[in-house]
């Protein structure tokens, strides 16, 4: 009996004690994964991350009912805001800058955790999606640095001025988010830019368009003067956000679709209507476009 007792509290302790990682892994980019690295990582998901992104990593954690952007399904391994061209696999250092300042207006808020920590839960948020991440073979996507700004503070509103023209003119960004011009401006931008005038305004100039993901949900383009925009605060990030695109969503990369000018100048219009926010000029330009 006795002997008995000990066998079963020995096979409890092993039991409980069972690893879920016994062999290390190579991922994407040659990134070599000591097994005890990936069992440390799930134990962080587990505390911090699996009440939204589930124990299966499908975004269906007990804390995901109701919300307005889901969280993250892991096991599609398709990620939004990488800062490489979107459907290239992000760089950890991505996924580290994502955990240190969270997602604007998203329940994806900023974690106080170490190097070391990050590090493991990143890697271990990848076992979700092996297919995409295992193996020597696999490659993450070129890294989209900033180049020199040609503009600066010096040259702000010139930079500011230009944007709003590509914005409305060039890239056609209105085709999904909403146009912030009349129909005065739009028709001499139009002509300045496309030799061309403009009469009549699509119904829905100033309505922002709801658009299919990769996800399994519609999303809509944020208005700039009125939704938080998730990855960027400042123009560099925005040049970066633009250049990248958004993954797994209608938010094109913009890098080699125009030119490199024109993404900071967009860069430093789109920042110029986040900065109208809960502003009485916001109030004031709204009026003016009906
Ligand atoms: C309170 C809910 C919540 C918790 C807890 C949470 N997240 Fe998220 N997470 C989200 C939401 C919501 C999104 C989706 C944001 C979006 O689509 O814009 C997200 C997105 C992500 C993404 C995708 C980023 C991309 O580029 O697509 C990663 C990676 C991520 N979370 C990692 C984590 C990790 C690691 C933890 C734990 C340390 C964690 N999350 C904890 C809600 C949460
Ligand atoms: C084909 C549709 C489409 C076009 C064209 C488009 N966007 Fe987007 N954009 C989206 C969608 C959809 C999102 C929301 C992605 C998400 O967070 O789920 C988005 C998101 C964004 C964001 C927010 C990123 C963040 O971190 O939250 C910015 C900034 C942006 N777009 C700027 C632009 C600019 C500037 C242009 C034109 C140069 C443009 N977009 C053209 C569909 C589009």
């Amino acid at each position: 009996m006795r002997v008995h007792l000990s066998i079963l509290s020995l096979f409890l302790f092993v039991s409980c004690s069972k690893k879920t990682f016994v062999e290390d892994k190579v991922f994407a980019g040659g990134i070599h994964v000591s097994a005890g690295k990936l069992n440390a990582g799930e134990q962080i998901y587990k505390e911090y991350c699996m009440a939204c992104h589930g124990v299966k990593g499908d975004g269906k954690g007990p804390a995901h009912k109701g919300m307005k952007v889901p969280p993250r399904d892991f096991t599609l391994g398709i990620y939004k805001f990488g800062q490489v061209p979107s459907g290239d696999l992000p760089h950890d250092r991505h996924f580290y800058d994502l955990l240190t300042h969270g997602l604007n207006g998203t329940a994806m808020l900023p974690w106080d955790l170490t190097e070391g920590q990050m590090d493991a839960v990143v890697q271990y948020i990848k076992t979700f999606a092996p297919k995409v991440w295992e193996g020597k073979d696999k490659e993450l996507g070129e890294e989209i640095i900033a180049t020199k700004d040609p503009f600066g503070e010096a040259h702000k509103s010139a930079a500011i001025q230009k944007g709003k023209e590509v914005y409305h003119a060039v890239a056609n960004c209105q085709s999904c988010h909403r146009a912030y011009v009349s129909l005065e401006e739009y028709s001499s931008i139009n002509k300045k830019v496309n030799n061309e005038a403009i009469d009549e305004l699509d119904e829905d100039f100033y309505q922002t368009k709801q658009q299919e993901t990769e996800y399994g949900y519609m999303n809509v383009p944020p208005d700039f003067t009125w939704h938080r925009i998730r990855s960027a605060k400042t123009v560099e990030h925005l040049y970066i956000r633009l250049s990248a695109g958004v993954g797994g969503t209608a938010m094109p990369a913009w890098k080699d679709t125009i030119t490199d000018e024109e993404i900071w100048a967009v860069s430093y219009y789109v920042k110029s209507l986040m900065e109208l926010r809960d502003t009485p000029e916001r109030k004031r330009l709204m009026s003016r476009l009906k």
